[in-house]
Order: structure tokens, then sequence, then C-alpha cells
């Protein structure tokens, strides 16, 4: 094992002492997806299915995939890379490390120690957050906290996932929906772009059967039989997830804004967890939000977890949507049934 040679750059000094929640600021935004693509007339080849269906039920054209012998921890060393280079800041000079992903690289270690060894950030602890596609908004909080507590200086936060791997290929269900991806943000203290200034989770088991894969734990180990019977792929139940989702966007949207005395109108944009373009329409008609207000990109890459977000936020910020002195919600929700939203401020230049 190598250790840090003495002409390591030193690592950065950071201020001590606990700061309030909301001074914790995003300094830097990066994404990754892999080359390969899958597209809707791909899985029309493989189930019975097709564009036209496809493209009314979900608003999704294609997917991306990892390469043979890529893993999910290459995604996220990807993103984080970026979003290091975007932040300026130095691997070694990131104190955190914090992966939220529901497909790991492998069950043991978690993939955070993967992805700090990719990037360089040996300075850093780290570890991995499982929340399903809420994951990334989960791993903010933790980040947030842990910086506003003053035990750390900043937080490198990923969300990476390959829901390719779940995915039951012989299921028109669902083999539709995902796809994979990683995006990485840098949190700090000091002033950035952004400052996350509000944000709100939750969590209810009664919904636990809702989204799952039911092999690989200690409730029902891997065996042959569960490989007959295809139990290590996600299953779903769409109609009843739809539901939860669209009454979810619209409230977490609407309950931020309340609690920090701000109308819909105050909000320049919303970026929702990826799913179904069909919940981003209905959420956008129940809050009578304009259809621009609320980013989609979901027809480029599907669901990709707990990526979707920091994928879509670093799209959004290169495409201009969104800059100096505006306001965000980012909303997210998915398996457990968990759910996130939060309020970013964009500094003003
Ligand atoms: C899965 C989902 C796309 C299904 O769309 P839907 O409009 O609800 O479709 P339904 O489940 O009502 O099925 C309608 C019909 O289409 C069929 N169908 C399902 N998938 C199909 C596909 N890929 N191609 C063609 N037909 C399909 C069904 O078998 C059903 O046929 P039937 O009427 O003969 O029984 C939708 O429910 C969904 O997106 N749910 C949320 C899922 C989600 O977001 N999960 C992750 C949360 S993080």
């Amino acid at each position: 094992m190598k250790h840090p040679s003495p002409q390591a750059p030193a690592r950065a000094e950071h201020p001590r002492g606990p700061v309030a929640l909301s001074h914790v600021s995003l300094l830097g935004i990066g994404s990754s997806v892999p080359e390969r693509r899958l597209t809707n007339a791909d899985l029309a080849r493989l189930v019975d299915t097709s564009d036209e269906w496809i493209r009314t039920r979900t608003g999704i054209g294609e997917r991306r995939i990892l390469a043979e012998g890529q893993v999910t921890s290459d995604l996220g060393a990807e993103a984080a890379r970026r979003a290091l280079a975007n932040s300026g800041i130095a691997p070694e000079a990131i104190d955190v490390v914090l992966v939220a992903t529901a497909t790991p690289d492998q069950p043991v270690p978690c993939t955070a120690a993967f992805v700090q060894e990719k990037i360089g950030a040996r300075n850093a602890m780290g570890f991995d957050v499982d929340a399903g596609c809420t994951g990334f908004l989960y791993a903010l909080q933790v980040g947030r906290a842990l910086i506003a507590s003053g035990a750390y200086g900043n937080a490198l936060v990923i969300g990476a996932d390959a829901l390719s791997l779940l995915t039951d290929y012989q299921s028109r269900e669902t083999c539709v929906l995902f796809g994979d991806a990683a995006g990485a943000v840098v949190l700090g203290r000091e002033r950035g772009r952004a400052r996350i200034t509000d944000m709100q989770l939750g969590l209810d088991g009664r919904g636990a059967h809702l989204i799952q894969v039911v092999a690989g734990g200690t409730a029902r180990p891997t065996s042959a039989e569960t490989v007959a019977a295809r139990e290590q792929y996600l299953r779903m139940n769409g109609r009843e997830v739809f539901r939860f989702a669209v009454d979810k966007l619209a409230g977490l949207t609407r309950e931020l804004c309340a609690r920090n005395q701000l109308e819909l109108d105050d909000i320049d944009l919303v970026i929702p967890h990826q799913a179904n373009g069909r919940i981003l329409d209905a959420a956008a008609s129940a809050l009578e939000l304009p259809p621009e207000r609320m980013f989609c990109n979901i027809e480029h890459y599907g669901n990709t977890s707990a990526a979707t977000i920091p994928l879509a936020l670093d799209e959004a910020l290169r495409q201009g949507r969104i800059g100096a002195g505006q306001r965000l919600i980012l909303a997210a929700f998915g398996a457990g049934l968990a759910w996130g939203g939060a309020l970013l401020e964009f500094e003003a230049d």
C-alpha cells in the first residue's frame, strides 16, 4: 500500500467550529455517463414493447449502460474528478467522500473506498449511503451536517448507480425505465455558487414492498432457486409508485416553499428525480408550474437512480437554465419509500 509522499500537496486548512446548516455551499459539480447507448429499438428486440409505447408512457428515448468491465465507482470517480476540477479543490484536500448508491461495486467494501482510491482523495474518510433514488439528497444532507458541525471542512457527495445490474431484461414493465450514470458535487463552508438553505427528508417503511430486490440479503440469500426465479432483479408496483411520486413531488415543493416563506413564483427551476416524464408533467400540472420550470432530461438517460439529480443539475447549469441570484428546488423519491427535497439559493454575481 502506498503512503502519501512528503511532496504531496498540503491539505487545506479549514476553519473549525460549527456553522449554520444554511451556510453550507455548493462549490463545484460534475457528472459522467457511460458511452454505451441502449435505445428503445434495442429493447423492442428483447421484449414485447415499442418505441412509441416507451416514449408516450415514460418520455424515455434511450439510456446509457455500463460497458463490459466498467463498474459503478468508475462512473462515480469520473463525476467526482469533474466536480473537483469545477470547484478548483485538489483531491488531497477533500475531507469526506460520500457515495449514494444502491448498486455498489461489491457488497464489501463500500464503493466510497474505490472512488477515494481512484481519485486520490487520500486524506478523506468516506462511506456509502443507500436510500435508493433519494440517495443523493440523503448524502447531501449528511455531508451538509458533517460540515456544519465543524468536524469537517468539505465533502464530496456523489450519486452513482448502475441500475442495469438490477434490471430484468425479460420484464417489459421495468427494463424500459433504467440507465446508468453518476453525478457529484463538492460542498464546503466558504462562499460558492449556491447555498443549500433548507433540506427535508422522509422515509415510510410501510411502502418498502413497493420497490424491492427480494434476494441477495439476509432475508433471502442468493441461491440457485432465487436466481431461477429472477429474484436478483428489481421489482415494483408501477402504478402505486406513480401515484406516490406525483403527490410527493408536488407536496415537497409546496412544503419547501411554505417553510421558507416563499411562493412557487419565487422558484426559478425545480429539478426532480427523473423517473418518468409523465410523473413530472403530472406534478407540474398539480403545482400549476409552467413545464419549462420543471427540468426534464429523462429522454436521454432514463431513470439513473441516485444519479438523476446531480446529473440534471449539472446539465441545467451548463445550459444556463439556472444561475446567479436564482432559487432552485431539488426533489426526489424512491425505494423505501424515501423522499427528499432541497432549496438552493444561487449567490448573486
Ligand atoms: C411502469 C410504468 C411506466 C407503467 O406505465 P403505466 O401507464 O402505469 O402502464 P400500466 O402498468 O398501467 O400498464 C398498461 C399496459 O401496458 C403494458 N405494458 C407495460 N410495460 C410495457 C412496455 N414496456 N411496452 C408495452 N406495453 C407495456 C402492461 O402490460 C399493461 O397491459 P394490459 O393493459 O394489457 O395489462 C409507470 O407505472 C411508472 O413509470 N411508474 C413509476 C415507476 C417508477 O418511477 N419507479 C421508480 C421510482 S424511483
